[in-house]
């Protein structure tokens, strides 16, 4: 299949969980707000050690998990509105970090930053970037699970800037590294999959890239995985100024 044809029916598909998000977000809240409660109610009838106590716990959980998943699709399916400013890629990888740091300091995993000297601002939307790179941290993280390193690198490059996460977990088949971009592919027990397509969508949005950059050293030396984004300084290019 041609590179545009597969685009097209990635983006119909893209539009086709839209629809479904916004469907399933409405018909299915309500009732899981009320079914929740309802758990919640009922394990008032009990202590902690009973069995119906831990049920309703689960019940509560799994509906959790069931709003979370809503939320991210509803994200999803909502395009990309871009705030743009002049943004520190430094800043917003910054950012990141500290929503992450707890998290590998819990399993372990060593941080290092690595930059090749100052970067110039970028136009861009700093939340959705954050979230961008804040996707990749916690991606690495659960691809460690425990005791590893995790490498963020910015590159400037001419008129774009470059920001690598690398980790030393098990890494990505080849023969995966397209599909983890496509909307569900996760082999995580709880993963939406929408991760990697979320982040893809937005960097493309600012008319930058993002790809997975396979290794093949393997033994002591071997990394795991390497994701690099880059963004152009100028944002993106409106179709008028293309046309110009
Ligand atoms: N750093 C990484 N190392 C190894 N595999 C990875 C890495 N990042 C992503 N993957 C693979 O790509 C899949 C898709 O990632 P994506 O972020 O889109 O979804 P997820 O992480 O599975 O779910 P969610 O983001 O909702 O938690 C993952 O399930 C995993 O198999
Ligand atoms: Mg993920």
């Amino acid at each position: 299949m041609e590179v545009s044809q597969r685009l097209a029916l990635q983006n119909e598909k893209l539009a086709a969980i839209g629809r479904l998000a916004a469907g399933i977000a409405h018909e299915v809240r309500n009732p899981l707000g009320v079914i929740r409660a309802s758990a919640s109610m009922v394990r008032e009838h009990f202590t902690s050690g009973e069995e119906a106590y831990r049920a309703c716990d689960f019940i509560r959980e799994e509906i959790d998990r069931l709003n979370g998943l809503i939320t991210a699709l509803l994200n999803f399916a909502r395009p990309a509105e871009l705030r743009l400013q002049p943004v520190s890629i430094e800043q917003v990888i910054d950012k990141a970090l500290h929503l992450t740091s707890d998290e590998l300091q819990r399993r372990g995993i060593i941080l290092t930053r690595e930059s090749t000297g100052t970067l110039p601002s970028v136009l861009a939307d700093p939340d959705l970037v954050a979230q961008v790179v804040f996707g990749l941290l916690v991606n690495a993280a659960e691809a460690i699970e425990q005791h590893g390193r995790i490498i963020v690198r910015t590159v400037s490059e001419h008129n774009q800037v470059g920001v690598e996460v690398i980790d030393t977990g098990p890494g990505i088949l080849p023969s995966d590294s397209e599909r983890i971009f496509e909307p569900f592919f996760t082999t995580k027990p709880t993963g939406t999959g929408l991760g990697l397509p979320m982040a893809a969508r937005i960097v493309q949005a600012h008319g930058g890239t993002i790809e997975v950059v396979t290794d093949k050293r393997t033994g002591p030396q071997s990394i795991g995985a390497r994701f690099r984004i880059r963004l152009p300084l100028q944002g993106p290019v409106t179709v008028q100024e293309h046309a110009a």
